[in-house]
């Protein structure tokens, strides 16, 4: 399996940013773009409340929409959260487990990411698994001893099948949000070693199939230099994809040569 037959994808995270009508002219240029351009998997992750009216903006094309997060229970007293089933119900194809916002903003543990990405796949929503290391840890060496664990926990026990519909997010902490992007060369040695790992327990025809999105600081003049690397197959962008003048360049230039 070449990299050619991994369709390359643009994901948008909005965090909690956007109003109603903002979101709006942002989607419709991106429908827009979507008739014009197949090769490319168009991803938006609009905060929980907009979700619904997103889903019915996009209704017609191929732009999927995400949750950026989810609870692993299916029902229950939990106050503020939403289950997998729920995320389904509403039209969401995807959800982002274990964003670094996720994990050291709010304390979600490895083994959160885990059961949610077990509760994900039970509802058929494919998971956008996000991985990556801090300064402190990439300053001292243990970039892929951190990523390897986050992936091992994540993924323990999840079939071989079932990795095939997960979408990595290779997130160095220290590049979202910061205006510091890893070099195309650093970013590619992560998600090699992401693939070899992934091939590790599983074959590496399996690995050679899943899509490892690069994120981080992603700008419509850092992409071009990213998305030639071997295993870098899309991005998962926050601040550039909050308005279609800085996501749509990146849309584009996701396309894999
Ligand atoms: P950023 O965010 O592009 O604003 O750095 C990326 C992310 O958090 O997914």
């Amino acid at each position: 399996m070449s990299q050619s037959t991994r369709r390359p994808m643009a994901a948008g995270n909005w965090k909690m940013n956007l109003t109603r009508s903002s979101a709006r002219r942002l989607v419709d240029e991106l429908r827009n773009l979507n008739y014009t351009l197949e090769s490319v998997d168009i991803l938006v992750a609009p905060p929980m409340l907009l979700v619904p009216t997103v889903v019915k903006w996009v209704s017609g094309s191929t732009v999927a929409v995400a949750a950026q997060n989810m609870h692993w229970e299916s029902k229950g007293a939990f106050t503020g959260e939403v289950s997998a089933a729920m995320v389904r119900e509403v039209g969401c194809t995807h959800v982002i487990l274990g964003h670094s916002e996720r994990r050291h903003v709010f304390g979600e543990t490895d083994e959160w990411v885990h059961r949610k990405l077990v509760a994900a796949l039970e509802n058929d929503l494919v998971p956008v698994l996000c991985v990556g290391e801090k300064l402190d840890e990439r300053e001292a060496g243990r970039t892929l001893e951190v990523v390897g664990s986050q992936l091992d926990a994540a993924l323990e026990g999840v079939s071989s099948e079932d990795v095939l519909r997960v979408v990595v997010a290779y997130e160095p902490v220290w590049a979202i949000g910061t205006g510091k992007t890893a070099t195309p060369s650093d970013a590619q040695e992560v998600h090699a070693f992401i693939r070899r790992h992934l091939g590790e327990g599983r074959g590496s025809e399996t690995a050679e199939r899943v899509r490892i999105l690069y994120g981080g600081s992603v700008t419509p003049s850092t992409i071009a230099g990213l998305i030639v690397e071997k295993d870098i197959d899309g991005t998962l962008v926050g601040g550039a994809s909050l308005n279609a003048e800085t996501f749509v360049p990146i849309v584009k230039s996701s396309m894999k040569r």
